[in-house]
């Protein structure tokens, strides 16, 4: 199998790793994967995360699998395995259909395909990032939620990597970090790749926002997607919707950002989106490199959906890697004319 690097996936040294972000960014720890069975671990413990990694990462598991010796039953048993490690996130589905899709059972060919989905990403998310960047004005304060960054794709990002484009075109801009409860995705994985691109941020609470932009501190909001539906509604990490609503009431631009591999072309509407829930743990406390904190009673009654829809109606631009698109774009079906791209 080829080299690959990329933030957070590897396979150096016929060795192939993840960077476990259930530990950043206080501790840097590679985990090396050695059976799709690792990766699927991975995957549901969310050391390994974000729509468009977890498909590449997954679909790489699988390769190196199949540059092992497995057999055609073994493979397919895997890659269905893989496929349901988590429920939301249409992009592992997407990946791993991409590799099932074949006639004659050919191990070269299908890890040189997997190879090409790390590839493809990498150049979706630079797609994503030409498209989105002119959104960005000099001195917008842009408001994020979730990461989007490198640590979720193998290449720039979604809206993050739009961010960071903006930036680099000589913007002068300020993002402010929404935490992300419960697992902290902003506060510890967000923040740390800005730290990384030097570019500059406040981190806030989630229920912070609501505040800051009635004081006129945030201009734009820009989040990712994990799967959006053909009118675009979309669903995107739990906390996403609220700040849609909020942008709406305050008269925010807000803005999706995601490659075509997060659309599915199966599903009419948000309603027919899974949505993941998780552990109780995760809500009754924290779990960091230094172990866990539980701070409500042990057994308290816990509801914990890992995402949320948010409705076409509340989003002002969805840009994608073939372009950047309207409400009226999306009513006159783009989303559908993207399947044969
Ligand atoms: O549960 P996670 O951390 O995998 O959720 C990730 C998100 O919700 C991201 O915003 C989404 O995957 C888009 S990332 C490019």
């Amino acid at each position: 199998m080829k080299s690959f690097e990329s933030l957070s996936l590897r396979y150096q040294d016929n060795k192939l790793q993840i960077l476990n972000q259930k530990f950043l960014p206080h501790k840097e720890e590679w985990v090396e994967i050695f059976h799709p069975k690792d990766m699927i671990h991975c995957i549901k413990e969310l050391k390994v995360r974000g729509a468009p990694l977890i498909g590449v990462s997954a679909s790489l598991s699988l390769a190196q699998f199949l540059s092992q010796g497995a057999l055609e039953n073994e493979f397919k048993e895997q890659a269905f395995a893989l496929r349901n490690s988590r429920p939301t996130a249409v992009n592992l589905m997407v990946c791993i259909d991409q590799l099932l899709d074949y006639e004659t059972f050919q191990p070269e060919a299908l890890i040189e395909k997997a190879f090409r989905l790390f590839e493809e990403d990498v150049a979706l998310c630079d797609a994503i990032s030409h498209h989105g960047a002119q959104f960005i004005e000099d001195g917008d304060s842009v408001l994020t939620h979730c990461n989007t960054g490198g640590l979720a794709t193998v290449g720039s990002g979604t809206a993050l990597g739009v961010i960071a484009k903006a930036y680099k075109q000589g913007k002068k801009i300020h993002v402010y970090v929404d935490e992300t409860r419960p697992l902290l995705q902003g506060g510890r994985l967000t923040t740390y790749e800005l730290e990384k691109l030097g570019i500059p941020y406040t981190l806030i609470c989630d229920n912070m926002a609501a505040s800051l932009m009635a004081q006129g501190k945030i201009s734009k909001a820009i989040t990712g997607s994990d799967r959006i539906a053909l009118n675009g509604d979309f669903a995107n990490k739990i906390g996403t919707y609220n700040v849609a609503v909020l942008c709406h009431y305050h008269k925010i631009p807000f803005y999706v950002a995601a490659p075509y591999t997060t659309v599915d072309f199966d599903c009419k509407s948000g309603a027919s989106i899974p949505i993941e829930e998780r552990q109780p743990n995760e809500v009754r406390g924290v779990t960091t490199h230094k172990g866990e904190t539980i701070w409500s009673p042990v057994n308290s009654c816990v509801y914990n959906p890992s995402f949320d829809v948010t409705p076409a109606e509340l989003v002002d631009r969805w840009i994608l890697d073939t372009g950047a698109y309207t409400k009226e774009d999306i009513q006159n079906n783009i989303l559908t004319g993207l399947k044969h791209k």
